[in-house]
């Protein structure tokens, strides 16, 4: 059993990891721990300070060192003298905003818990336990169920919470986070990912400063100027050794992430939906779900952490057909041709990508409607017989016809003013009334809240998937939401809206990829900008970045890989001048690089000269050999291409039978030695060779005295080295 319970402890156990709470004398749910399994009850290390100015619940009478201002509590309440940032927060129906949460009851079950409308790592009854603890505020009918799914195998915790009603009045929630935990010991470090369009995922480790720090997104997506991820690790923590914590909000809105540093040096944590955009009322008998938050911690540093969120969205968010199987190797049009296309030229790349190994060709952006250029034509998902003359049905059957699958593009969430859906429908915008709204891109955002509009867009969509053979969708969001206003809401509930596009988003992906199993999604938003595991739920990778210089993607697909599995980077090799920097960066360098991640291409493959397809035929063969080992390896982090000049990473074999060391030397310099880089994750008794080579070395001295790489000659030099283990 993974939960146990003595004397009011709850003990969830993992193969390596404990998570403790305890409801004490006076029903407060204190949490004891969260790290390594000890076997003990952690209660040992609690203090009960008296600190002045930190309130005493009444029912603890004269005692001055009982505080909920200073206790370490597992979902904190604002209103009732703990002064710290809150997960929930309440305002009830005389207005009075405490919430006095106390243990009730708990249950234990098999299995992993769901939560309706929402994505959930998802596990069976051998697989997972499942714990529910409710709370109950100790003057109104309001109630907070705290679930827990523990996967043990994997060292997973995750939790959400659901708020219940049980009064007659309706409540206003203003504040629900899906979790908060506190750190009383330990000296963290915050590893967050920031950045903006076409350079997300920047690794950024900070040291905590006293008060509250926080990131978040209140653009409607997750955005790419913050991730929804982030690590906490000891002082000293690395790669391979040190104490971290990592939390993953599986929700594509507007998130907030939260620390503080308190009075007493303890942090706090709290992660979910933004509060700022965000209210919900709550009336008599409702439940209000908030999102996952999927939890690991190891003591064996960051690249053990990675690798139990990799297996954890692998294994049990990734799901449908493709989840575990190689993706098709694919080539996109859109930096071959942007708008400007036709079906012969799309053939024309296909006809040449089938020659050299390509599994699919996709169609991108400007297939349909009135769309020539970004200003119009969205919202009708009928095609652009101009452009297509005899349609998709008849492109799909060319295309097949060469051996290669057809995928499309889609942009559902989005309208354009010029378009019909838009003449027609203008209330289908979000328009706040009386006032004009922003454009993005030149374009207005859809009111997904609203049926009859996912009805429309469902049927839409569908008809176009019915009318020609296609197996794989990109399904892209252009821009940042403003403007929240429903003709469907009443006032009172306007700010419900960015929590409720999120959730009809679901509705409709949740129809559309159940309705069309074999489809391949892959999620896509300017790039990175909603890359959370809510949308590997529904789409097992993502577009990474719009950024596809293969240097600045050294960057992108290094933060991005903390928390997310090779597999689910969407990556391409494109062509130079490099059409987001103007730099230019060898093919070989382009193709290493979009290796680590779901392989394709985006360029116009007639423009290459003969010796460079000869190279691509080649590529794709390897890749395809690699594949196994890229996305069911370990991935290694070998060296950070924030600090150095090289930035180099290694995929290992379950089995430490084969290994693959790729990456970039960045910028040539004269006269200096050549680069080691030490490997990890190999069986030092092992021998191994250099594929190709009579180079054999044993596993210890690759790991200890590391390997040499390739002498740079040019900027941007790739580094791509095979080693098999060797027997006589
Ligand atoms: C943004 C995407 O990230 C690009 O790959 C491309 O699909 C364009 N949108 C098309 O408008």
């Amino acid at each position: 059993m993974a939960v146990k319970v003595e004397n009011n402890i709850f003990y969830l156990e993992t193969q390596h990891t404990m998570y403790q709470i305890r409801a004490d004398e006076y029903g407060t749910l204190l949490h004891l721990w969260y790290g390594a399994k000890t076997g003990e009850n952690m209660e040992y290390l609690l203090d009960y300070p008296d600190v002045g100015f930190s309130g005493n619940p009444y029912e603890a009478g004269s005692c001055r060192t009982y505080s909920l201002n200073t206790l370490p509590l597992e979902y904190a309440a604002a209103g009732v003298g703990d002064y710290r940032i809150s997960a929930v927060s309440v305002t009830h129906a005389d207005g009075s905003t405490a919430l006095d949460l106390k243990y009730l009851h708990h249950k234990i079950t098999r299995g992993k818990y769901s939560i309706p409308g929402l994505p959930a790592v998802y596990a069976d009854e051998k697989e997972a336990e499942t714990l529910e603890i409710t709370l109950k505020d100790t003057a109104k009918p309001i109630y907070v169920i705290l679930k827990y799914g523990i996967l043990e195998e994997l060292d997973i915790i995750t939790r959400s919470a659901v708020i219940f009603n049980e009064g007659t009045k309706p409540i206003t929630i203003n504040r629900a986070h899906s979790f908060s935990m506190d750190l009383p010991y330990g000296k963290w470090d915050w590893m967050h990912f920031y950045g903006r369009h076409a350079m997300e995922q920047q690794a950024e480790r900070v040291g905590l400063l006293h008060g509250i720090q926080e990131n978040g997104s209140t653009r409607g997506n997750s955005s790419h100027q913050h991730n929804p991820s982030m690590l906490l690790c000891e002082k000293g923590c690395t790669e391979a050794s040190g104490f971290c914590i990592g939390a993953l909000l599986m929700y594509s809105g507007c998130f907030q992430t939260q620390l503080e540093l308190d009075q007493l040096d303890q942090t706090r944590v709290v992660m979910g939906i933004h509060p700022d955009t965000f209210s919900w009322q709550l009336k008599e008998g409702e439940s209000f779900y908030t999102p996952e938050v999927i939890l690991s911690c190891t003591t064996h540093g960051m690249e053990q952490l990675s690798w139990n969120f990799h297996r954890i969205i692998r294994e049990h968010v990734c799901r449908g057909k493709y989840k575990l199987a190689r993706r098709p190797v694919l080539i996109n049009n859109w930096e071959a041709t942007y708008f400007d296309f036709n079906e012969e030229k799309i053939w024309n790349i296909a006809k040449e990508a089938s020659k050299l190994g390509v599994d699919m060709m996709v169609l991108d952006d400007g297939w349909f409607g009135k769309r020539e250029s970004d200003t119009s034509g969205l919202g009708d998902w009928y095609v652009n017989e101009r452009k297509l003359n005899g349609g998709l049905g008849k492109l799909a059957e060319r295309i097949n016809g060469l051996g290669m699958k057809f995928g499309l593009w889609f942009e559902p969430e989005m309208v354009s003013e010029d378009s019909n859906l838009y003449r027609e429908h203008p209330d289908w915008a979000l328009q706040i009334p009386g006032r004009a709204p922003v454009r993005s891109r030149g374009q207005l955002v859809l009111d997904l809240t609203r049926q009859e509009v996912r009805d429309y867009l469902y049927q839409s969509v569908s008809q176009v998937l019915d009318s020609a053979n296609i197996e794989y969708v990109k399904w892209d969001m252009n821009r940042s939401i403003s403007d929240w206003y429903s003709h469907a809401l009443p006032d009172s509930r306007q700010k419900e809206m960015p929590h409720r596009y999120v959730l009809g988003l679901y509705e409709l992906l949740e129809r559309l990829t159940s309705a069309y199993p074999n489809i391949l999604f892959e999620g896509c938003c300017g790039g990175g900008g909603r890359f959370d595991a809510g949308i590997l739920y529904y789409c097992p990778q993502i577009w990474c970045s719009d950024d596809t210089d293969a240097y600045e993607r050294t960057k992108i697909q290094y933060g991005t890989s903390f928390f997310y599995p090779i597999s689910a980077v969407g990556s391409h090799v494109s062509a130079v001048p490099n059409h987001q920097t103007g730099r230019v960066t060898p093919l070989s360098a382009r193709t290493v690089t979009a290796m680590a991640g779901s392989f394709g291409y985006e360029l116009d493959l007639n423009q290459l000269s003969d010796k460079e397809k000869k190279e691509v035929a080649e590529d794709i063969r390897r890749f395809k050999q690699y594949a196994p080992l890229i996305h069911n390896g370990r991935y290694y982090r070998l060296s950070s291409p924030f600090q150095n000049n090289i930035a180099v990473w290694s995929f290992v074999s379950k089995d430490q039978t084969e290994v693959l060391v790729q990456g970039m030397i960045f910028f040539t310099e004269a006269n200096r030695l050549r680069s080691i880089v030490r490997l990890r994750g190999l069986d030092r008794q092992k021998q191994y060779q250099l594929v190709e080579t009579n180079f054999v070395c044993n596993g210890q001295a690759l790991m200890e005295g590391g390997v040499l790489l390739p002498k740079a000659w040019g900027d941007y030099m790739p580094v791509e080295l095979h080693f098999q283990e060797y027997t006589k």
